[in-house]
């Protein structure tokens, strides 16, 4: 039975995990092997994702596939055989391992026939919402927002102001050029909460309106999808979910941005995705010290090689 909207925790019921791009930064693993199933030390990112979601107190999991991922879903699905082979061996901590994503959340998919977009990939959601649903949270698996709860304070901003929230962080000047970008309203408070009058996608940095970038974490007034039929495909000639809430900003929609001060990772490339493998191996109770000497000896190892380097140049 489905709880009414207004029973979940923070009024949110499904989130959608767009989950159906190429994942082209991260050929040849992604070729065979989605790129939300790459293990952040042994979880796959999308498993760190339902477990926020269900942490938000939603209830679904809107996962947008492509016909050739079929494995993001069976992530989501119980694997009798396995547990069963499991089970005769006595490995019952592993049967709890394997069963946690079916537990954690529904997991219900969505089709993304062709990777038209991120915003053509998040329209497709509005086909599992169900008719009470007026907010709808979007989470990027390939990214991490740490420590997790961002959602729930994006929840409170709503219920708040209404309309729609976004997370943000603050990058340095070097890296404006790689995000989106928020031009927010100017204001003398010193809040964690702006509002926003547009977006830019990767400015150069003198053209950069703040310091302030989008990440994964959305919180989307049901609107969006109306006003993603409405935009028309944008860079890469795809339809862009930033086009969709510019149009809605535009229109007179609030949208706010929560700044978030902890951690965040980019699983989406491997210059991303090692880091993050680095900082969850590091707090990992099994591996963590192990992992503490290892990088200290391959650094040791880098740097003699490095100086060895220098001196021959000198020479
Ligand atoms: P990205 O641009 O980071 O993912 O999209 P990508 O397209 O898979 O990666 P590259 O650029 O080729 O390396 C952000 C999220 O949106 C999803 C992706 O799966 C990713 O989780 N997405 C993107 C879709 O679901 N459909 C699309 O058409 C595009």
């Amino acid at each position: 039975m489905s709880l009414p909207i207004d029973e979940h925790v923070n009024a949110v019921k499904t989130v959608v995990v767009p989950a159906a791009g190429l994942g082209t930064r991260f050929l040849p693993a992604t070729k065979t092997v989605p790129k939300e199933l790459l293990p952040v030390v042994d979880t796959p990112g999308i498993e760190l994702i339902a477990a926020e979601a269900a942490e938000l107190g939603a209830t679904r999991l809107a996962i947008i596939t492509a016909p050739n991922k079929a494995g993001v879903l069976a992530h989501f699905e119980r694997s009798s055989e396995l547990e069963e082979t499991l089970m005769e061996r006595g490995k019952t901590d592993q049967v709890e391992i394997i069963r946690r994503a079916a537990d954690l959340i529904k997991a219900v998919p969505v089709t993304q026939d062709k990777p038209l977009g991120l915003g053509h990939a998040v329209g497709l959601a509005e086909s599992v919402l169900d008719d009470d649903e007026d907010v709808v949270a979007v989470m990027l698996p390939d990214d991490l927002v740490l420590p997790t709860g961002v959602m729930e304070r994006m929840a409170q901003v709503r219920a708040e102001f209404g309309g729609s929230v976004l997370c943000a962080v603050e990058v340095s000047e070097a890296d404006v050029s790689k995000y989106g970008i928020f031009e927010i309203e100017a204001d003398t408070k010193d809040s964690d909460v702006k509002k926003v009058k547009g977006m830019v996608e990767k400015p150069a940095i003198e053209d950069a309106p703040s310091r302030f970038a989008a990440t994964g974490r959305y919180l989307l007034d049901r609107k969006i999808f109306d006003a993603l039929r409405r935009i028309t495909p944008g860079a890469g000639g795809e339809l862009q979910l930033t086009d969709a809430i510019d149009l809605l900003i535009d229109e007179g929609h609030p949208v706010h941005i929560v700044i978030h001060q902890g951690k965040r990772h980019d699983l989406g490339n491997p210059g991303g995705y090692i880091p993050a493998c680095v900082d969850f191996g590091l707090s990992h109770p099994v591996y963590g010290a192990q992992l503490k000497d290892a990088i200290k000896q391959i650094l040791a190892e880098h740097e003699a090689a490095e100086r060895i380097t220098d001196d021959s140049q000198v020479k």
